[in-house]
């Protein structure tokens, strides 16, 4: 009798099965990097070594937070700020959590229509470029909340780094230099931009070429010596609001004055065990990603497997129903009445799983269409300490490079974050989000946010560290990397590389990333009824911990490193480092 093609298959899968070790027989992606006492993952390698100096140096998680805050905004200028904000969200040893949110304000003479022109639509630009797109910046007094509250050296200690590669200014590499040739053409229309960003003969920073910011170092300086006061009560504020009335926009000194970082509850969840920490209102991104995750539960990811067309489904489905809440119902909490304990009910999750069709593609304009809309350059970065207080931080200036305008004399890049709002409800943002009422523009008011600094843990001691830039991506990369390393085994590195998937309700398109999907996989999507596009570039740029280990596999066999940390492959200047 002649064996059949499929007894040969699973007799030799049987035979490779035999001799593969337990662990992956290949790497996808290059191993986690190891520590024992401390790990700081950022886009900037720079930013990376000041973190670990600080933690070497004694200081604890929320210090390296705000010496690589402040780092990054002058090693990595083209999304770490002191003209932006972001979000913290801190697990202490203890167990306890909480979230700052520094994230920007509208100008007190913002308008619901501030963006749209005689006959109510939007004026192109006009929320992404100059002044009138920027809101009242929120990581000085962030970074300076973080550090009187739960930091323990002085500022001046940990501003010194950024002073000193602002002051000396630091060589370009290959990943730097291609976020600066990018962004020049919108450089060059601002001179005191144009004056830092590109060469004299107007031509972009090469690999080699040392950049230095002595504006930003006086900045700096002047925020070190004298506090938070020298950005929002002193010439800074000054600086920017003089240069803002001359170029168009509305930033008042009292819109710097009234800035106020807010402490807040994070959303927690719990996944298959694992309580989940990240951003509340006004971000969207802990209560989706909870709310994915919710859904989710209900299906055995684990044996659907990674990539397969059934997981690709039930993610998608999952994401299509959790982006018409975030587009609609959520925004800045001091505004709207978000429906956060009913989008995270476990029920809420059910009845979702009941309305997705096992076999076929949903239909986004089946789902009550409730709002619309989001932006492009952030950075996230990730850090343990050896107490194990995690900190994981995301900030931006919305846009690579913000609204791409330097106020005369203070070398800081202002945001571009008024985009985030609601500029018209059912009008596409930067980031193609559509987005409703709760999240229109008021004064005071802070735009809705996708950023997600997570913190996982695990029988009460810390598991993760992730989160990502991305736009309205965010959610998904974050979600995807929990994901993968809880229900597909994957390592932290592994996880993070893996190709990704997004969708966000509108438009009803299934991003993927190129060649993530086996051919075979995109047709049997296609034939229930999806619509993929494997053309899009954002992907983001995550950075991880895990902690006892670089795969789940390996925590639950003990012996595996303390500290995990992964950077992006994606990010081309990033880097893991642990000591
Ligand atoms: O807060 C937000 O959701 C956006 N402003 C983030 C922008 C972003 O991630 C851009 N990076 N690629």
């Amino acid at each position: 009798m002649h064996p059949t093609r499929r007894t040969l298959i699973a007799a030799s899968l049987s035979i490779a099965f035999a001799l593969a070790p337990l662990t992956s027989i290949f790497a996808a992606s290059p191993a986690p990097v190891k520590g024992e006492h401390g790990m700081v993952v950022t886009a900037q390698h720079l930013a990376s070594e000041v973190g670990v100096e600080v933690l070497k140096k004694g200081g604890n998680a929320v210090d390296a937070a705000v010496a690589v805050g402040y780092a990054l905004a002058v090693v990595y200028p083209n999304a770490g700020n002191i003209g932006g904000g972001g979000f913290m969200t801190i697990r202490f040893k203890d167990g306890k959590s909480t979230f700052l949110d520094f994230r920007e304000r509208a100008p007190l003479a913002a308008t619901k229509t501030m963006y749209l022109d005689k006959d109510g639509n939007p004026v192109k630009g006009a929320s992404l470029d100059g002044y009138l797109a920027v809101g009242v910046p929120g990581s000085v007094a962030g970074f300076e909340t973080a550090r009187e509250k739960y930091g323990t050296l002085s500022r001046q200690d940990l501003m010194a780094p950024a002073i000193n590669y602002a002051k000396d200014g630091f060589i370009l590499d290959q990943g730097d230099t291609a976020s600066f040739s990018g962004s020049a053409a919108r450089l060059a229309k601002d001179p005191a931009a144009a004056a830092i960003f590109l060469k004299p003969d107007g031509k972009s920073y090469a690999i080699g070429d040392r950049l230095i910011q002595p504006d930003l170092a006086a900045s700096l300086a002047a925020i070190s010596e004298k506090g938070p006061d020298a950005f929002y009560k002193g010439a800074i504020a000054d600086a920017i609001v003089k240069a803002s009335g001359a170029k168009g926009g509305i930033l008042a000194r009292q819109d710097f004055e009234q800035y106020a970082v807010r402490e807040l509850k994070p959303v927690t969840c719990f996944y298959r065990g694992y309580e989940v920490t990240s951003s509340p209102p006004p971000s969207s991104g802990g209560v989706i990603i909870c709310e994915i995750l919710n859904v989710l539960e209900g299906y055995p990811l684990s044996y659907l497997g990674a990539g397969s067309a059934e997981t690709v489904h039930v993610m998608v489905e999952a994401m299509r129903h959790a982006y018409v809440d975030r587009n609609s119902a959520l925004g800045d909490p001091d505004f709207v009445d978000n429906p956060v304990s009913k989008l995270l009910d476990k029920t809420y999750a059910k009845d979702i799983r009941d309305r997705i069709d096992p076999f076929r593609a949903g239909v986004s304009q089946d789902l009550m269409p409730k709002g619309f809309g989001e932006s492009k350059e952030t950075t996230h970065y990730s850090i343990i300490d050896n107490d194990g207080n995690a900190v994981a931080v995301t900030y931006t200036l919305n846009g690579s490079f913000g609204a791409g305008v330097v106020a005369d004399g203070t070398g800081i890049l202002l945001n571009n974050e008024m985009d985030d709002f609601t500029q018209k409800p059912g009008v596409p943002n930067l980031y193609g989000l559509v987005q409703g009422e709760a999240n229109a523009i008021q004064p005071k008011k802070t735009p809705l946010s996708s950023m997600s600094p997570t913190v996982v843990a695990k029988d009460g001691k810390p598991f993760m560290v992730i989160g990502s830039p991305g736009g309205s991506r965010i959610i998904t990369i974050t979600l995807e990397a929990i994901v993968n390393v809880i229900d597909h085994g994957m390592n932290i590195q592994e996880a993070i590389d893996a190709p990704r998937i997004h969708h966000q309700w509108l438009p009803d398109t299934v991003y993927i990333e190129p060649f993530g999907l086996s051919p075979d996989t995109e047709k049997l999507l296609a034939g229930m009824g999806y619509h993929l596009d494997p053309s899009s570039t954002t992907w983001g740029q995550a950075a991880g911990i895990l902690v006892g280990g670089k795969s789940l596999a390996e925590i639950e066999k003990g012996g595996g490193a303390r500290y995990n940390g992964a950077i992006d492959s994606r990010a081309a200047s990033g880097e893991a480092l642990g000591y």
